[in-house]
């Protein structure tokens, strides 16, 4: 089975597709869980489909998420190779994406994950700068999701509406979602900010849902995907792929696995109570 994680923040700009795409080829290098990694990109702007088919300004996907989703074609038709990363696939965005967003259908992505989840070690979902429908069916499929944010004062209020939204969908939707955590990108090494944003942060989030890793901001991590390249792919020894790698190895896949463990726990604890309450009915009958 997959584990999923899908990649949110509403506020634009703040590193969800630098931290999706990289996360992908860094989990595909680094992770003990089978190396095989699926993009979906539920961003009608199709940042991560531009980088991973490696055209920037070419026609958009014929087959895309947007079929996947409207029922026209399988799941498993709308996969496309990436030139990005031969252990990653993608089922890339379309502009058309967006009509689904003015719908209120939250939960059909779920079902598509669920027929790939065979497949493919890891999910990554990258989504669009909003809280909308298309963000929802993300956190509504995934099971972990995941914050970057900018290093400023100002990204740190709104994410009140974020770990709301995450709320509603925990109680409502999906009681299996888990904040893997908020990841701080793009930090001016000039700016002493850093403790600041923490303590801001510090009053949205627990501490320890905030990873000590800081991606700092780097001109390596800005070319790499012009060149339709992982960060590591690009220049392996620069500041940002080691960054990018210290986090997955030390923090992302550590704090991964504790998780799982608790969902684990959850899931025998839910099952032992289902069986208690069978039993008591049964004995009831009786
Ligand atoms: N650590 C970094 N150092 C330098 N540039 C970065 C870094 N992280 C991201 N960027 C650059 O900042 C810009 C915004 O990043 P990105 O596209 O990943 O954000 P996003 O949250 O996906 O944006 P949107 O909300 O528009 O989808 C991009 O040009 C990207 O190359
Ligand atoms: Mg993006």
């Amino acid at each position: 089975m997959s584990n999923v994680i899908a990649v949110v923040n509403h506020k634009g700009g703040t590193g969800k597709t630098t931290t999706a795409i990289n996360l992908a080829a860094g989990l595909t290098r680094y992770s003990d869980v089978t190396s095989s990694c699926l993009v979906i990109d539920m961003d009608p702007h199709g940042c991560a489909t531009s980088t991973l088919l490696g055209k920037l300004d070419g026609a958009p996907p014929a087959r895309s998420v947007f079929d996947v989703l409207r029922r026209a074609i399988t799941p498993q038709d709308g996969i496309a190779s990436t030139i990005y990363d031969e252990n990653i696939d993608i089922l890339p965005s379309n502009p058309s994406l967006e009509s689904m967003a003015k719908t209120q259908i939250t939960d059909r992505l779920a079902k598509v994950v669920d027929a790939l989840s065979t497949s493919y070690g890891w999910i990554i979902i990258d989504t669009p700068p909003n809280l909308g429908v298309l963000t929802q069916n993300a956190l509504v499929a995934a099971d972990y999701a995941l914050i970057p944010t900018q290093c400023s004062g100002l990204a740190v209020p709104s994410l009140h509406q974020m770990k709301t939204l995450i709320e509603r969908v925990q109680e409502r939707q999906n009681v299996w979602l888990q904040l893997l955590g908020v990841l701080i990108t793009q930090k001016d090494g000039r700016t002493p900010l850093q403790r600041q944003v923490r303590r801001e942060l510090g009053q949205v989030f627990q501490a320890g849902d905030i990873f000590r890793t800081i991606i700092t901001s780097n001109i390596k991590i800005e070319e790499a995907p012009a060149n339709f390249q992982s960060i590591y792919a690009y220049d392996s020894g620069c500041l940002g792929a080691s960054l990018y790698r210290d986090w997955i190895k030390k923090e992302f896949l550590k704090k991964h696995q504790r998780l799982e463990k608790l969902k684990v726990e959850k899931r025998e604890a839910a099952e032992a109570g289902a069986l208690a309450a069978t039993t008591a009915e049964v004995v009831a009958e009786e």
